[in-house]
């Protein structure tokens, strides 16, 4: 099988590419990716030579481009690609609409013409808005989008419904809720949390921190995606998650604990505009239909996460300095674009 894989340089795309290249080594895969601040080339550095895997730089808005790789005889398209941060979302929507509703409308269109037979969306729970106290998101949930981020992922996946009933394009929707991990962009909450404790700075919490997220680690996630390629109905939307829900204050007290930091690096800060109280996702569907199921625990998945921002202290540095921008000038670009570990 030959997979497009766009937005795989960033958090959830790298890790589903190392995923993929353990789990399926005979596939080929091609990586689509802008490289904006949030794509690191560097997450994607130990894949060794002889992988079947190939790095692209652009954007998945440009339909001549789509269009040329899309002719190399790929089977699967796998959109990763967004802009993912809510709070930047919050400061410029324009960068949202632009790569999150009209990139993924160039893929899809562009899949449709090239008549490729599967099209997973990698969409978020947050299109489903924010719930009370009790209750959780299943796939026939209300949309709600509160953010200009939700409100654009919500969009993508109306386009990508409207693919399949209008044209009969084989799309499939994951709607996953917060993933975690190694390789995440230090201005979500855990990375952020750990790498300013590791410098014992304070980790800001939005308002009275008791806001609740429901918490997934991202192999499982990986592993979730995996199974919904192969083996989820087009037209289906496929909900993933784990059943971990923590309030943010809690969240971070256990990351104080496993790194053994005091609370008095706990800092409340003003809330986030719009701030979704609560998030919770019902996995029903896809461990009945498919018999995906979560592996690792919330306590098991912070301390894997924790032991690896500290082992990999030169990854999260260069990605605060900023200098990981740098890597793909030194290492692709300035050579003339070798980008291929084959
Ligand atoms: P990320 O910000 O870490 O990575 C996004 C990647 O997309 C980056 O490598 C970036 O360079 C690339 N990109 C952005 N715009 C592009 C464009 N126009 N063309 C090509 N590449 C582009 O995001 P993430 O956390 O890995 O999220 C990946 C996907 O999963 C997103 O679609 C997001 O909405 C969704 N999602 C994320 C979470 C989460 O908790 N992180 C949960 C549910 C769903
Ligand atoms: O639910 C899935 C979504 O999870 C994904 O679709 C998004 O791409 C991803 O960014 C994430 O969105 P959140 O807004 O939930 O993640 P974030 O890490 O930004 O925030 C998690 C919670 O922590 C949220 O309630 C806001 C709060 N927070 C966040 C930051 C960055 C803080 O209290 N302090 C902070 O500094």
């Amino acid at each position: 099988m030959k997979i497009l894989v766009t937005g795989g340089a960033g958090f959830i795309g790298s890790n589903f590419i190392h995923y993929m290249l353990e789990h399926h080594p005979d596939y080929d895969i091609i990586n689509l990716d802008k490289l904006t601040y949030a794509g690191n080339l560097e997450n994607l550095r130990d894949i060794g030579p002889g992988k079947r895997y190939r790095f692209e730089r652009g954007d998945i808005a440009d339909a001549d481009l789509v269009r040329g790789i899309m002719d190399q005889g790929i089977d699967a398209v796998i959109n990763f690609a967004a802009e993912s941060h809510v709070d930047r979302s919050i400061l410029e929507p324009a960068s949202f609409i632009k790569a999150n509703i009209l990139g993924t409308h160039v893929l899809l269109d562009t899949a449709r013409e090239r008549r490729i037979s599967r099209f997973v969306q990698i969409s978020t729970d947050e299109v489903y808005g924010s719930l009370g106290a009790t209750g959780r998101f299943t796939e026939e949930t209300c949309l709600r989008p509160n953010s200009p981020y939700s409100a654009s992922k919500a969009s993508a996946d109306m386009i990508a419904l409207a693919y399949h009933r209008t044209f009969g394009m084989p799309v499939l929707i994951t709607r996953t809720s917060n993933n975690y991990g190694p390789y995440q962009f230090p201005e979500k909450l855990l990375p952020l949390a750990i790498t300013n404790l590791m410098e014992d700075r304070s980790v800001p919490i939005y308002g009275d921190g008791l806001n609740v997220r429901d918490w997934i680690f991202v192999m499982d996630n990986a592993e979730a995606i995996d199974m919904v390629l192969h083996k989820g109905e087009d037209g289906e939307i496929y909900n993933i998650g784990a059943g971990h829900e923590s309030t943010n204050i809690s969240l971070v007290s256990s990351v104080l604990g496993i790194m053994g930091k005091p609370s008095s690096l706990i800092a409340y800060v003003k809330d986030r505009p719009g701030h979704d109280r609560r998030y919770a996702i019902d996995p029903s569907k896809i461990m009945t239909a498919l018999g995906w199921s979560p592996r690792t625990t919330l306590r098991d998945g912070l301390k894997m996460t924790v032991d690896w921002y500290t082992k990999n202290v030169g990854w999260w540095k260069r990605v605060r300095s900023g200098e990981y921008l740098e890597y793909y000038e030194k290492n692709y670009s300035a050579k003339g674009l070798k980008t291929d570990s084959r």
